[in-house]
């Protein structure tokens, strides 16, 4: 073990703490934590912490949504300025003057949202699980999806559905194209291309799959393939070589990186346990109310 990860370890255990980290994630990060996942697996799994203290290796609303569910807990974030520019695009101003001009409609809300949307809203789903939640939802009511155009776009469409959508989008996944999907295929004859539902709607066309990463994660297990294209974020390609010894993985587009999931690094791992700091909160009514859209859609079997 490096000094480092020595000193992580040594403060993880003094302040009896638990380290999350997302898929995307640096490898040295990931492989320090006690749980990858993605956004779903990350909500469960903090429901189900004792430590005292989680520290949360994602962006912000991910710290955010651990801290609502744990409200006796510290959630510390390495870096405060870690936020998801997709969960900006909407502020909770802007969705209470949709909502006034839909009156009657169901609001519901990706995870990748501020607390204050989420506090907005009926219900929230993440990339794994939103086919499932909406389909539990009632057929005779208008539905309001922010913020992201694309998984609201990418649902609607599997299930013949019509929603107002908001058109937020992902800076890193909005990069990718259908073009580069082609020339991934023609570099990796016969190899499945899988993809993110936050990629526009002609990638997503193009691909074989479109998956969370947790979905990806899965789907690598079960496959019988050796070779597997992917169009996401970089960050889980250490995941699925780890997990995969004998499989090859390929990005779609090696430039697709989340500037923001690459700011935590172990320094500031390190730095936030040592400090207690940065912390991350939620107003308590805020939290009791976005609580429940995130409650009502853990409770979606
Ligand atoms: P997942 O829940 O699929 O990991 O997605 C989170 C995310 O931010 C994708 O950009
Ligand atoms: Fe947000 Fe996109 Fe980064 Fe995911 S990859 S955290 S949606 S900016």
């Amino acid at each position: 073990m490096r000094e480092i990860e020595e000193e992580i370890a040594a403060l993880k255990a003094r302040r009896n703490a638990v380290i999350l980290a997302h898929n995307y994630q640096r490898a040295e990060v990931q492989a320090i934590a006690d749980f990858t996942g993605d956004s779903l697996e990350l909500a469960r799994r903090a429901t189900q912490v004792d430590a005292d203290v989680i520290a949360f290796c994602g962006v912000y609303f991910m710290a955010e949504t651990a801290a609502i569910l744990n409200p006796g807990k510290t959630v510390l974030i390495p870096d405060a300025t870690a936020g998801c520019p997709m969960a900006d695009m909407i502020t909770g101003d802007q969705l209470r003057e949709l909502k006034s001009r839909h009156p009657g409609a169901l609001a519901v809300c990706y995870v990748n949202s501020t607390a204050e949307v989420k506090a907005e809203c009926d219900i929230c789903v993440t990339s794994g699980n939103a086919e499932r939640v909406m389909s539990s939802l009632p057929k005779n009511r208008e539905i309001l999806f922010v913020p992201d155009q694309h998984l609201g776009g990418h649902v609607a469409a599997k299930l013949g559905a019509k929603y107002v959508l908001w058109p937020g989008y992902c800076p890193t996944h909005a990069r990718l194209t259908a073009k580069r999907v082609a020339e991934a295929r023609a570099a990796h004859p016969g190899a499945p291309v899988l993809v993110h539902p936050e990629c526009p709607k002609d990638v997503r066309d193009a691909a074989d799959e479109c998956l969370s990463t947790g979905g990806m994660c899965a789907y690598a297990r079960e496959s019988a393939a050796k070779e597997i294209v992917v169009g996401t974020e970089v960050g889980i390609l250490h995941r699925l070589r780890e997990e995969n010894p004998g499989k090859s993985f390929w990005p779609v587009d090696g430039a697709m990186v989340c500037p923001n999931m690459k700011k935590t690094t172990l320094e500031n791992l390190r730095d936030c346990l040592r400090d207690m700091s940065p912390r991350v909160t939620v107003a308590p009514e805020t939290a009791l109310r976005a609580r429940r859209a995130i409650e009502a859609m853990l409770e979606v079997k």
